[in-house]
């Protein structure tokens, strides 16, 4: 975990121009240490339905498109279990639309995705999705701009400082090199801390391929980044 990765993510980003507009004008103001020991929110298992974590199965039929697993562990700084954490995320159909009236992306709309979904982290801090695999999509920042294939997550750990929004993805994209949000977390090291693996033993035999991601919440240098979009 001593690894000296610089998670800072370029907040104007010259290349990624609604930050122009919505980052902030002025410095950021550090945390004061005390808000690193107040409590979060705590959320009961009574708090989520039995499927939300099954973004495949709330619906009368079946959504279209790759069927995948997404798990891993959601981890502090020191690399210790954070069980009881909210893990929300939110994403685009295989066809790369999002269930949302402002997405006007020509691509059809798949009745039996919406594309939310939530857990809680069990005593080892995992977390489990299973979910089909979000198509890319274009967004309008420039000429031909088109985000790779991503997972939105947010997270509410156990404290105040254990709060993270930031988006997954997936290995090999060939989108990666020309996404300015992707590309505004500057050091490579730190973006790889954002793109999940593909595991064999997390896929599930004639089911599901399955992708491993954990994610570690700061303060410190190993915490995954946050994303740029959510500043
Ligand atoms: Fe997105």
């Amino acid at each position: 975990m001593d690894v000296a990765i610089d998670t800072e993510v370029d907040i104007h980003n010259a290349d990624y121009r609604s930050t122009r507009l919505r980052a902030p004008k002025r410095p950021l103001i550090p945390l004061p240490d005390a808000f690193r020991d107040l409590a979060g929110p705590v959320f009961g298992e009574d708090a989520l339905d039995q499927l939300d974590h099954d973004l495949t199965r709330r619906h009368e039929g079946e959504p279209l498109g790759e069927r995948i697993v997404v798990t891993g562990r959601v981890l502090d700084e020191d690399g210790r279990a954070i069980r009881g954490a909210l893990v929300e995320i939110w994403q685009a159909n295989a066809a790369g639309r999002y269930r949302h009236d402002v997405d006007r992306h020509p691509a059809p709309l798949d009745p039996n995705f919406d594309g939310a979904g939530r857990c809680l982290t069990d005593d080892e801090g995992r977390y489990g999705f299973v979910t089909v695999k979000p198509g890319a999509y274009p967004w309008g920042n420039h000429h031909n701009a088109w985000r790779p294939a991503h997972i939105h997550f947010s997270l509410f750990g156990r404290s105040f400082a254990q709060r993270l929004v930031t988006q997954m993805y997936f290995p090999g994209d060939p989108l990666f090199e020309f996404d300015p949000i992707f590309q505004s977390v500057r050091d490579p090291k730190a973006r790889e801390l954002l793109v999940a693996r593909f595991d064999l033993d997390v896929t599930e035999p004639e089911w599901a391929l399955g992708y491993e991601w954990d994610i570690v919440l700061g303060p410190g240098s190993a915490a995954t980044p946050l994303d740029p979009e959510r500043r």
